[in-house]
């Protein structure tokens, strides 16, 4: 692999791949919508791209032709589609297609699965209309890729956890937790391990093809809270029955509480040949602590 490399929405996440494949002597740009975010990219050596997927006009000369892409940026923040992929596709078609294309979808395709262990073969079911923006998404990029000749790999990755994104301030404004009885079972992914997934995906994954992407250690989003609360000396949060839950949660915190999967990530183990520096959250979320 020795492509251009264009990342879309490049982030927190995009970043760490973008150094990985800096790392391998790849040319890499980053694509961000504010100027105020491209200021960290060129700190590691990444090259600055600004332009608004909601515009096409501003997506008329993408350096795409040929490239590897990483699709990162996530949907808008309302709709049941993603406007934002689709004028991505139509900037890059014909002699602009690029060669390849990795793409940061969720977990949360799969819908609610009562717990059960949820494989790449089990059918995608999005409940909520924030599921159902990012299968839009896969979608589109699907048959963009059948049609534009353009490989197409679907990650579903699961919640993301890492230096910097560890919910400490949840804990210390005492907001109350599920009780362990009631809450089900989560899934997650520390950034640096999403990160060579990524790039794992783009060398090895085939067109066509989705990975379920998770440290393969479900647990549930109360001992998530309450593991963070003891390795930083913080008070366990209240417990409360899903009753009472409902009275004073957000919705979005509902509907992270409402659906519950346990995560198969052979397919990424096997096929992609990742070995995961943190595989337990107790692992990632000591490294994690750490790095702040
Ligand atoms: N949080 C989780 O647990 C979780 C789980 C599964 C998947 N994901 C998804 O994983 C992906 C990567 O996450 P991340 O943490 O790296 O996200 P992030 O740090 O928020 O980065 C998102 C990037 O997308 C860019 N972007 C957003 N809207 C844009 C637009 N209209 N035009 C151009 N660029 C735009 C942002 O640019 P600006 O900074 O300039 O706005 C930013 O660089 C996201 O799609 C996220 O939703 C997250």
């Amino acid at each position: 692999m020795n492509a251009k490399v264009l990342i879309v929405g490049c982030g927190d996440i995009g970043r760490r791949v973008g150094q990985l494949l800096l790392a391998a002597g790849h040319e890499v740009t980053g694509l961000v919508r504010s100027e105020e975010s491209s200021a960290p990219l060129a700190g590691v050596g990444i090259r600055p791209l600004v332009a608004d997927l909601n515009d096409p006009e501003e997506l008329q000369n993408l350096p795409v032709a040929g490239a590897l892409v990483f699709y990162f940026a996530p949907p808008p923040g309302g709709g049941i589609t993603d406007p934002k992929v689709r004028n991505f596709c139509a900037a890059a078609t014909g002699a602009k297609a690029p060669k390849r294309l990795v793409y940061i979808s969720t977990s949360g395709v799969y819908g609610d699965c009562g717990g059960a262990l949820v494989t790449e073969e089990t059918p995608a079911n999005p409940q909520t209309s924030r599921a159902k923006r990012r299968y839009d998404a896969e979608q589109a990029l699907r048959q963009w890729g059948e049609a534009q000749g353009v490989e197409v790999v679907i990650l579903r990755v699961t919640g993301i956890y890492g230096p910097g994104r560890i919910p400490v301030f949840r804990l210390q404004d005492g907001h109350p937790l599920l009780c362990l009885e009631e809450s089900p079972p989560t899934n997650r992914i520390h950034a640096d391990d999403l990160a060579q997934v990524c790039v794992a995906a783009a060398e090895k994954g085939a067109a066509g093809e989705i990975f379920n992407v998770s440290d393969g250690h479900p647990s549930t989003m109360t001992e998530y809270f309450l593991a963070i609360a003891e390795q930083v000396g913080l008070p366990r949060p209240p417990l409360i029955s899903m009753a009472e839950a409902k009275e004073v949660m957000t919705p979005l915190m509902l509907s992270y509480l409402t659906e519950s999967r346990r995560m198969d990530n052979s397919r990424m183990l096997n096929r992609l040949g990742v070995r995961l520096r943190y595989p337990t959250l107790a692992e990632g979320l000591k490294a994690s602590l750490e790095q702040e």
